[in-house]
């Protein structure tokens, strides 16, 4: 058993998720206040620790009107248990999990680090050898009371999701402008596939502007 995965990003028109200096603001206001509300129905909230180091996000609900409760769990896909000690996704706004790989365990518990965020209260999940095991990871997240996850990216971690048919739905926000660049991050990155018959198919079930931004929204064709 697993969570129902909502995958959610913003992109520029060219299809990136960020600049390739890693400037990543690309919503309009009613998209962010559009996102805060998926993240309020959502028990969950995961992102990989690329996007924990670049962009340092918070995680809550805080662009709408909301309740701490309405907080997400924070999950961070981090192998290496490299999460900064002072990462904002690590504060006491809410639930914090750090998922990281069986390879690094023993040295990462040896380490101050390890025990300043245990004593916050953050939980660690470990899984896979050198690199999490998404579909551990699921599982787990689902024993722990996981029903809805919002995936927020970044371009590697939504690639391995959908690789592992751990996606069931994807929302995109289009924004009306070209950034280029080819080391900027695109929606999915990772290896990719090699020819088109690999290709996960989608089918549309939404469409509609909001503001300047354009919104899809696609149920995954998973087998
Ligand atoms: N526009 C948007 O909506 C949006 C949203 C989110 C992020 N972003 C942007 O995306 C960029 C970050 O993306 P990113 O690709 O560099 O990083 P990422 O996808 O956030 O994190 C990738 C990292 O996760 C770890 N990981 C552990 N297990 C994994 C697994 N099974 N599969 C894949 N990754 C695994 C790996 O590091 P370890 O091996 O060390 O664990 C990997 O390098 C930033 O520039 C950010 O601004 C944009």
């Amino acid at each position: 058993m697993r969570p129902y995965v909502i995958l959610n990003s913003a992109m520029t028109l060219d299809g990136k998720i960020a600049t390739a200096t890693g400037s990543s603001n690309i919503s309009g206001k009613k998209d962010l206040e559009r996102v805060h509300q998926i993240r309020k129905e959502c028990d969950a909230i995961m992102v990989g620790i690329g996007t924990v180091i670049a962009d340092d996000p918070r995680l809550t609900v805080h662009k709408i009107d909301a309740d701490p409760e309405d907080n997400p769990v924070r999950v961070v896909v981090d192998s290496r248990c490299r999460t900064p000690v002072d990462a904002r996704i690590t504060n006491n706004d809410a639930k914090t999990i750090i998922a990281g790989a069986n390879e690094y365990k023993e040295d990462f518990m040896a380490t101050d680090t390890y025990e300043t965020l245990k004593e916050r209260g953050v939980k660690f999940f470990f899984s896979g050898d050198k690199r999490v095991d998404l579909k551990a990871l699921m599982n787990y997240l689902h024993e722990e009371g996981i029903e809805k996850l919002m995936l927020e990216g970044g371009a590697t971690l939504n690639f391995s999701m959908i690789k592992a048919g751990l996606i069931d739905e994807i929302s995109i926000c289009i924004a009306p402008m070209i950034v280029g660049g080819a080391n900027a991050k695109t929606f999915f990155d990772g290896e990719g596939f090699d020819t088109m018959d690999e290709a996960v198919r989608l089918e549309l079930t939404d469409s509609y502007t909001l503001d300047k931004d354009l919104i899809l929204t696609y149920k995954v064709l998973n087998d």
